[in-house]
């Protein structure tokens, strides 16, 4: 019962499992949103928040999603639903993998636009564009990019493409291969980043606005806010760290690879925070700018850098690699799902859940340009897919996973899982994602839901269009 097989392989070692769920953990979230998420959010109480999130609920969940994955060892739903098979509990619990694959949906379908200008960015930088640069000219450079549909929709293109290739290939041929030599020269680039950001840029300023707290920014969106980016950042919620689970040999040791896994994820954010404030705030950037923050920022400091251009496209060589090995795991569980599900061969269930992805991102392309007044509520459709996914969506399937794993499997059977060696935390994640984690979930998810804006919003349309009344 407790050794089942995967039909997908497994990896070939624990150290390919620490990689690749390290690859999947760290990437556009950490490097891109991070910043600019706390940009928006005011600075360092929004990092205290983040990083009390990481830890106390992104742990728990990333061994329970584990635990569940490597006990189930097949697609999050199917995962799930053989495990309650086994306990005798609902078939229900599958909904909650398929929420995942909704999720994996959403997010891929934007990750990918995204990650598009990452990639463009390897060439315009190496092309010596941004030699020079000034504010303006970056935030030109940037505008010029995301006003023009037909580029962005050629790299997203290119960049799904990419991915549905290593996810058809399968684990070992595909995945192990992309991540093994990547991640440390990344993580090596990103701390000359930092050394080239305290020499030239505002380095006290940016250590203030991270590290002291100011909690009058404190409000109920922040900590919404905060919550669903632990999640995103540590790939948790929608079965990602589920599924690369049940691809993990049975003799290794659980919550160590969790700490692993979130101690990189977490050192790579604040690196990459680092990195990005000095210049932020040397060169007069409005922290608050939203999603291109990174792009005007890091242009300018590779467009001052001696050898600019080159550490540049490296640079962002890196990040569309980090990006890649990201989208390859918002990819995998939906397509063993279909594996599983139809029989079909690993090439054709990728290419088909890619497609989907791709079509979902070209709203994304055109609400940076075409669609950008097209707002519903506040928000428009890239922004509608990056909260849905990521604010709802992860912390509501993150805390399903936590209740099932710690309180709905039997505690034998997680306990095998889990090693007993350290009694001591098999009893702190038992009664962290039995009450703690779940209960942080659901508190904040109903404080902080502002369905307000759409209410209003329904209001307006029914007012205008049906009773033709002025709004
Ligand atoms: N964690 C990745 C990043 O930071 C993105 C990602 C991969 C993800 N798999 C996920 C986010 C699953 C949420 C859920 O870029």
């Amino acid at each position: 019962m407790s050794d089942k097989k995967s039909v997908h392989g497994l990896w070939s070692s624990r150290w390919v499992f620490v990689l690749a769920a390290t690859g999947s953990a760290v990437g556009l979230g950490n490097i891109w949103r991070f910043p600019y998420i706390t940009g928006e959010n005011g600075g360092g109480a929004f990092v205290l928040v983040y990083l009390a999130c990481v830890v106390l609920v992104g742990l728990p969940i990333m061994i329970a999603e584990i635990i569940v994955g490597r006990r189930g060892r097949q697609s999050p739903i199917n995962s799930m639903r053989s495990l309650a098979a086994e306990e005798g509990l609902s078939r229900r619990w599958a909904l909650v993998g398929a929420m995942g694959i909704v999720a994996g949906f959403l997010i891929l379908s934007f990750y990918s636009v995204v990650a598009g200008w990452s990639i463009s960015y390897i060439f315009s930088i190496g092309a010596g564009r941004f030699a020079g640069a000034t504010i303006e000219s970056a935030e030109l450079a940037f505008e010029g990019l995301i006003s023009s549909p037909f580029h962005l929709l050629f790299w997203h293109t290119l960049f799904l493409t990419l991915t549905v290739f290593v996810v058809g290939r399968g684990v070992q041929k595909g995945l192990e291969k992309a991540i093994k030599i990547l991640m440390p020269i990344l993580f090596f680039i990103l701390l000359l980043m930092v050394f080239y950001a305290a020499f030239s840029g505002d380095f006290r300023g940016a250590l203030q606005y991270l590290f002291k707290a100011d909690f009058s920014k404190l409000t109920g969106d922040v900590i919404l806010i905060a919550f669903g980016q632990a999640f995103f950042s540590l790939s948790l919620g929608m079965g990602s760290i589920m599924i690369y689970g049940a691809y993990l040999a049975k003799d290794v040791s659980i919550p160590k690879m969790a700490l692993v896994v979130g101690g990189a994820d977490t050192l790579v954010a604040l690196l990459a925070g680092l990195a990005i404030f000095p210049i932020v705030f040397g060169f007069g950037l409005a922290p608050g700018q939203g999603p291109g923050l990174v792009f005007v920022s890091l242009a300018i400091s590779f467009g001052h850098m001696p050898w600019g251009s080159f550490f540049g496209a490296l640079f962002f060589i890196l990040l569309s690699i980090a990006a890649w090995t990201s989208a390859i795991s918002l990819l995998e569980p939906v397509t063993a799902w279909l594996v599983e599900r139809f029989k079909w061969p690993r090439p054709k269930a990728s290419a088909i859940a890619g497609g989907l992805a791709w079509f979902l991102g070209v709203g994304s392309v055109l609400s940076f340009n075409e669609w950008e007044d097209f707002v519903v509520g506040g928000r428009n459709y890239f922004e509608w897919m990056e909260f849905s996914s990521t604010t709802i969506l992860l912390p509501l399937g993150g805390m399903f996973v936590a209740i099932f794993a710690s309180m709905k499997l039997a505690n034998r059977s997680v306990q095998s899982e889990f090693g007993l060696e350290h009694p001591m935390s098999y009893r702190i994640w038992k009664w962290s994602s039995t009450y703690f984690a779940p209960v942080a979930v659901a508190l904040v998810l109903l404080e902080g839901i502002d369905l307000g804006g759409v209410v209003e919003y329904l209001h307006k349309i029914s007012a205008e269009n049906i009773l033709g009344l002025p709004v």
